[in-house]
């Protein structure tokens, strides 16, 4: 099969009645790459993603997966990818691995090569020893993990994860971040959504940060940090001064206001730093810029809701 890229899309939209939920987006995804979709909720992450694993149609442009138009291939394209929704949706009724065995029907996987792919991923995700458990006793980030593995059980060529660590506590998504490193390296393609930048930041070769539906800016994550925010972020809070943000206004230097913080943005730390530091009675972090910069540069907002 010859395609250009894993994922092609053009001036793609999904609408909902009066809602346009995914507002003419552009983009692609190359083989073995970690692509992103970062925004804040409400955004339209899941349903850009939805389209793309052929589970709600399309109203208007190209999208093609594997180089198969999705309005003509969805079985064809089921077959070949791997979801983990954003929620879990494990069949409470059912132990651990039986609720990847199940799966395993839907894609004709032989029942002794189904087992043993269903110990192998349990291992891997580091779930085997609980597979006899129902999965109601299980952990948010063990449950989590499960889903991961149940993407997986058809080995697929293009894993999209929808939210994969929202709610966990850190272990748990430090844990599920390695497994994903390691899908990378063994070549899987993968999208992800997130609203969580840190996540972005550490998986992701490429993002596209989006709201209202439509993508605001795409590309790696260093690069749209560097271009939008700078390397230096300082944030001032308790500033309620009109003549403090005078001031601020006179300087040559971009600052947003967002609730009662002021951030400055900058490549020039130490010289910032220097004046800032040496104002009295404002209370000042510095630290190194990331995509909730980016996004709250371009927006005006947090990323946070
Ligand atoms: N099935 C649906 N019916 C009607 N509106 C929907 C449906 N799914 C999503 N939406 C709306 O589309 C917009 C984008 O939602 P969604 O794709 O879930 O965003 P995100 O995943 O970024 O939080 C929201 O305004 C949401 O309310
Ligand atoms: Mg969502």
């Amino acid at each position: 099969m010859t395609y250009e890229a894993v994922v092609f899309a053009e001036d793609l939209s999904k609408e909902f009645g009066s809602i346009r939920a995914v507002d003419g987006i552009s983009f692609y995804v190359r083989e073995g790459e970690c692509y992103g979709f970062l925004g804040p909720n409400g955004a339209g992450k899941t349903t850009a993603i939805r389209m793309i694993y052929c589970r709600t149609p399309v109203t208007s442009g190209v999208l093609k997966v594997f180089g198969l138009d999705v309005r003509r291939y969805g079985r064809e394209i089921k077959s070949m990818v791997g979801v983990a929704p954003q929620e879990n949706n494990l069949d409470p009724d059912l132990d651990v691995i039986e609720n990847l065995l199940v799966y395993s029907r839907y894609y004709d996987i032989p029942k002794k090569v189904a087992r043993e792919r269903a110990m192998e991923l349990l291992r891997f995700l580091s779930i085997d020893e609980r597979r006899k458990e129902q999965v109601t006793k299980l952990s948010g980030g063990m449950q989590r993990r499960l889903v991961i593995a149940r993407a997986l059980i058809n080995n697929p060529r293009l894993l999209v994860l929808d939210e994969p660590t929202t709610g966990l506590d850190p272990q748990a998504r430090h844990l599920i971040w390695q497994r994903i490193r390691e899908l990378k390296r063994q070549g899987v393609t993968m999208i992800l959504t997130t609203h969580y930048m840190e996540e972005a930041e550490q998986l992701c070769d490429r993002v596209a940060v989006m709201d209202l539906g439509k993508i605001l800016v795409e590309g790696p994550p260093r690069e749209l940090i560097e271009r939008y925010a700078g390397k230096d972020v300082f944030e001032i809070r308790r500033v309620e001064d009109e003549g403090f943000l005078k001031a601020l206004r006179g300087l040559e230097f971009s600052f947003e206001k967002a609730g009662d913080t002021i951030y400055i943005y900058s490549n020039n730390g130490d010289e910032i730093g220097r004046r800032l530091f040496s104002i009295k009675d404002i209370e000042v972090l510095h630290r190194r810029s990331n995509l909730e910069d980016v996004f709250l540069k371009l927006t005006g907002k947090e990323l946070r809701d």
